[in-house]
């Protein structure tokens, strides 16, 4: 029986890479998707995943994904904690709410999505749960308090997570991407990118397809000794210890 997969955020950027492999290798895929209603509906037809409407950012609400999932594919088997968003400011000039709705996102939803599927997990004796970091988590970066707050805020959930969860064949691991070409970019001045792409000694930008090959791998049986780790995809531009 295949295994059911869950994306979170998964039918824009990164997350489409994900959902667009995990259904080629034969995964039952669900993608989640919070509010682009067309890419989600592409998605579905183009690698007939189910898409699933959620908010990241309320307990509630992803439990009533999970239990949809559930109902339609199955117990969720592998988690992707991959959806995210950028608000970018520096510091000083940083509103609360520019605060809080990165760390609602990028960090609450590992709460709220994985309590949701933790348990079930645990009681078959086999999981997978697979967070999307990012280099920025790691170094740090001007205009990203919030989402470096965040991001490293992932890495420490992962290894904890991984400790608790290591006897009951349940692994958690998160990835570290550097700069991935998608619409994430965008929001990012171009004269700003620039500068950013000439620190990338691979001398360009990462593809979605590139940390979606990493998931595939950690979502596997051959990933069962991988726990607890961050892997960094980045062109070299950090390399972390
Ligand atoms: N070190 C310290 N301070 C710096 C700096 C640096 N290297 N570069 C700029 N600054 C400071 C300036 O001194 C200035 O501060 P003051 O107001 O006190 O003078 C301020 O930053 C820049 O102010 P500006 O008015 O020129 O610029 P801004 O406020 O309009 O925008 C920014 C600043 C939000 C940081 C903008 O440059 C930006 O968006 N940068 C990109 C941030 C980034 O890399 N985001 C990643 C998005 S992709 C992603 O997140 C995916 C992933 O995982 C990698």
């Amino acid at each position: 029986m295949a295994r059911v997969a869950f994306v979170t955020g998964g039918t824009r950027g990164i997350g489409r890479a994900i959902s667009k492999r995990l259904a080629a290798d034969g995964y039952k895929v669900a993608a989640g998707f919070s509010g682009n209603v067309g890419a989600a509906a592409a998605c579905a037809e183009e690698f007939g995943v189910m898409i699933v409407k959620g908010n990241v950012g309320s307990f509630e609400d992803c439990g009533r994904a999970v239990a949809e999932v559930t109902e339609q594919l199955g117990p969720v088997e592998i988690l992707i904690n991959n959806a995210g968003i950028t608000r970018d400011a520096v510091f000083h000039r940083m509103s609360p709410e520019q605060w809080s709705e990165v760390i609602r996102v990028n960090m609450d939803s590992l709460f709220n999505m994985t309590r949701h599927v933790i348990e079930g997990m645990r009681a078959r004796g086999w999981g997978r749960v697979i967070n999307i970091s990012s280099i920025n988590g790691q170094k740090g970066q001007v205009g990203q308090a919030n989402y470096s707050a965040a991001k490293a805020g992932v890495i420490g959930f992962t290894k904890a997570l991984a400790l608790e969860n290591a006897k009951k064949g349940v692994t958690v691991n998160c990835i570290a991407p550097g700069y991935i070409d998608t619409e994430m970019l965008q929001a990012v001045p171009a004269e700003v990118l620039e500068g950013i792409v000439a620190q990338i000694p691979v001398g360009r930008l990462g593809r979605g397809e590139e940390i979606a090959d990493m998931v595939a791998f950690l979502a596997g049986e051959h990933a069962a000794y991988v726990t607890g780790s961050t892997l960094t995809l980045n062109g070299g531009q950090f390399m972390a210890g």
